[in-house]
C-alpha cells in the first residue's frame, strides 16, 4: 500500500451467520490488535447481528457496519431498517448500492443515492459499491459504467469521512475470478480522477476499495496497485483467520 490514504479492509458477511458466528468475530477482535497499526478493519454482519457484535466489539479494534438501509428514517415501511437504527445498535457504516442489490431488489443508482444521503444523516459512512457486469467488460464499457454509476449514485456532499467507494466487477464476486492488477489500476485510476473531479482535494482522500474474491493468496498483490485504498471482502470473510490474513496484506 504506498499511498497515504489509510487502508480499509471490510467484510460483508452478506445473508450468512447466526448468533452462534459470535465465536468467529471474536476471533476476528482478539487478532485485530496488531493490525489496526496499518488498516481499519469494519465486519458487516447481516442485520440480526449488527447489534450484538457491535456490543461486542465497543473499544476494540474492529468496527460494524450493515449491509443495506431504507431511505426513510423510520416509518410505515414493513421489513425495512434505517441508518438510523443501525447507528443506534453501534454501527459505524452501511454498504449501499451492492451489486446484488442492484440485481436481486432492482436498485437504481437515484436510489443508491437516497440510501447514501440517509447514512450521512445518521452520521455514518456510506460504502457505495459499483461495477460492471462481463457483458459489460466484454464490451468495452467498464468504464462508461462505473463513471455513470459514480454520478449516479454519489451526492454533492461527499466527503473522505462519509464515503467510500468500492470497485466490484460483478463477475468476480463469489467466482475466483479476479480482474488482473492492470485492469484494477486502470479502473481505480479513473475512479479517483472522477472523485477529484467533483469533489477536489476530498475527492482525492476518500477510500476506494476493491472487491471481488479477494482471499489471503491475492490480498498483497491487490492492495499493492495504485488507488487501491483496501478490500470489500465477501467469502473470505467469514473465516477470522481468512480475514485478519487479508488485513495483513495491506
Ligand atoms: P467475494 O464477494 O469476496 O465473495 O467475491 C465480494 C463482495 O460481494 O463484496
Amino acid at each position: 500500500m504506498t499511498d497515504a490514504v489509510r487502508p480499509l479492509i471490510t467484510g460483508n458477511w452478506k445473508m450468512n451467520g447466526l448468533t452462534s458466528s459470535m465465536a468467529e468475530f471474536e476471533a476476528m477482535l482478539a487478532g485485530a490488535g496488531p493490525l489496526a497499526a496499518k488498516a481499519d478493519l469494519l465486519v458487516c454482519p447481516p442485520a440480526t447481528l449488527v447489534g450484538a457484535f457491535a456490543a461486542k466489539a465497543r473499544g476494540g479494534k474492529v468496527a460494524v457496519g450493515a449491509q443495506d438501509c431504507h431511505p426513510k428514517p423510520s416509518g410505515a415501511h414493513t421489513g425495512d431498517l434505517s441508518a438510523e437504527m443501525f447507528k443506534d445498535l453501534g454501527a459505524t457504516a452501511i454498504i449501499v448500492g451492492h451489486s446484488e442489490r442492484r440485481a436481486d431488489h432492482g436498485e437504481t443508482d437515484a436510489l443508491i443515492r437516497q440510501k447514501a444521503e440517509a447514512v450521512w444523516r445518521a452520521g455514518l459512512t456510506a460504502i457505495v459499491c459499483i461495477g460492471e457486469t462481463r457483458e459489460q467488460r466484454d464490451a468495452g464499457k467498464t468504464l462508461d459504467i462505473c463513471s455513470t454509476q459514480l454520478k449516479g449514485s454519489l451526492s454533492d456532499g461527499s466527503t473522505a469521512a462519509n464515503l467510500v467507494v468500492a470497485y466490484e466487477p460483478v463477475w468476480a464476486i463469489g467466482t475466483g475470478l479476479t480482474p488482473t492488477t492492470a485492469d484494477v489500476e486502470e479502473v481505480h485510476r479513473f475512479i479517483r480522477g472522477v472523485l477529484t473531479e467533483r469533489f477536489k482535494a476530498e475527492g482525492a482522500k476518500v477510500r476506494i476499495l476493491y472487491g471481488g474474491s479477494v482471499k489471503p493468496s491475492n490480498a498483497a498483490e491487490l492492495m499493492a496497485v495504485a488507488n487501491v485504498n483496501g478490500a470489500l471482502v465477501g467469502g473470505a470473510s467469514l473465516k477470522a483467520s481468512d480475514f485478519l490474513a487479508i488485513a495483513a496484506g495491506c
